[in-house]
């Protein structure tokens, strides 16, 4: 956040913004949301709760923190049909097995909140040998939600409903742009889990904008090739109180302490932003954009101009790439659903 003048617009717009509380009526519907035991997604799961859906999947790294996470929704709500999933982001294998889980049990799913993150300063390979940041923020996400369109489309022409895939993204991606050696090198991906890329200045401050721009881009992208009863949708929680920031430290941690002290949102207020991008809108003007702040935001230049077209375009493709060689059905939905 170096830029002084988008610093004070952001620190505004978030003092400027008290977030209203959007319920609806979910009833026969299904509601997946991942990161559910902690932060906003924990505060989001409640409120869906609330509003009675069918099934609500409350997905967590372990069988454990998804049980224990809807032993409280329901303490604190009386709801009782969430039921827990497992899913670590920075495992390609357990997405996969995600899915298959999910093509046995789910007869359909309306609304899917991609929420899981990280943030970290130390530079770590995931067991798929990606940075970490970037396997679960961007990477793992992409594919959970690749995996699941089946279901989804399938959802939407049965039940003559809109569904939506809402990513938790952030205002970060109005800071700053992925580096001009990632996007000019043959392989963007691999440049940007690379030891060589990731500098302690680009694990600390830039990887995790980056992985927040790639949210971005595959909202772009589904909202590209994907139908209009597909509603992709991405949004900002706003500055929360949350785990995210707890493995920070130093200078930076000591910035996002005085951030806390002057504008944050509790993890409740954070996650009815989540809630508005789920449910709030018609779906002609929600879908493909990116909520800040409760309303459509127009993306940063870096993304808009034709090389952030380009870089996309390039990253998508190397995604679905990837993704094919690590799930077999991959292939088979980029012909079906994704051309
Ligand atoms: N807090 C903010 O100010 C802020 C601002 C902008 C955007 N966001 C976004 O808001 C979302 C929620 O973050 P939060 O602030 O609520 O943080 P949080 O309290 O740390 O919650 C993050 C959630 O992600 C889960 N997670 C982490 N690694 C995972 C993995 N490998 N596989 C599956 N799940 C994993 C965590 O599970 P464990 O408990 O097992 O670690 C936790 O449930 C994130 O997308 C974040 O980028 C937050």
């Amino acid at each position: 956040m170096s830029n002084p003048n988008l610093y004070a617009t952001f620190t505004d717009r978030q003092k400027q913004t008290s977030p209203s509380l959007v319920h609806e009526d979910l009833t026969g519907k299904t509601v997946m949301i991942t990161g559910a035991n902690s932060g906003i997604g924990f505060e989001a799961a409640k409120h869906f709760a609330t509003m009675n859906p069918a099934r609500l999947i409350v997905v967590c790294r372990s069988m454990e923190k998804a049980q224990a996470s809807i032993t409280q929704i329901e303490a604190e709500t009386g709801y009782k049909n969430a039921e827990p999933m497992a899913l670590d982001l920075g495992d390609f294998n357990s997405i996969s097995e995600f899915a298959t889980q999910a093509n046995k049990t789910l007869e359909r799913l309306d609304i899917l909140v991609e929420n899981a993150a990280i943030a970290t300063t130390e530079y770590v390979l995931t067991r798929d040998g990606w940075e970490t940041m970037l396997q679960v923020n961007s990477l793992g996400p992409a594919l959970h939600v690749i995996l699941l369109l089946p279901i989804i489309l399938r959802t939407a022409k049965q039940h003559s409903v809109v569904s939506r895939v809402v990513i938790v993204s952030s205002e970060v991606i109005f800071f700053a742009n992925i580096r001009p050696e990632a996007i000019a090198s043959p392989n963007i991906l691999e440049t940007l889990s690379s030891k060589e890329y990731c500098t302690a200045e680009v694990i600390g401050e830039s990887r995790y904008t980056e992985s927040k721009i790639l949210n971005n881009m595959l909202v772009n992208k589904l909202t590209a090739l994907l139908p209009l009863n597909i509603v992709p949708v991405a949004l900002s929680p706003g500055f929360c109180i949350s785990g995210l920031r707890r493995n920070i430290q130093g200078e930076a941690a000591e910035r996002y302490k005085r951030m806390e002290d002057q504008i944050a949102y509790t993890s409740e207020e954070g996650s009815r932003l989540i809630l508005h991008a789920a449910l709030a809108g018609r779906n002609e003007e929600i879908r493909g954009t990116f909520l800040s702040y409760l309303k459509p935001h127009e993306l940063p230049d870096h993304m808009l101009s034709e090389e952030g077209k380009r870089t996309e375009d390039k990253i998508w493709n190397e995604m679905l790439e990837l993704f094919s060689q690590v799930d077999d059905r991959v292939r088979d939905i980029v012909v079906e659903y994704l051309k």
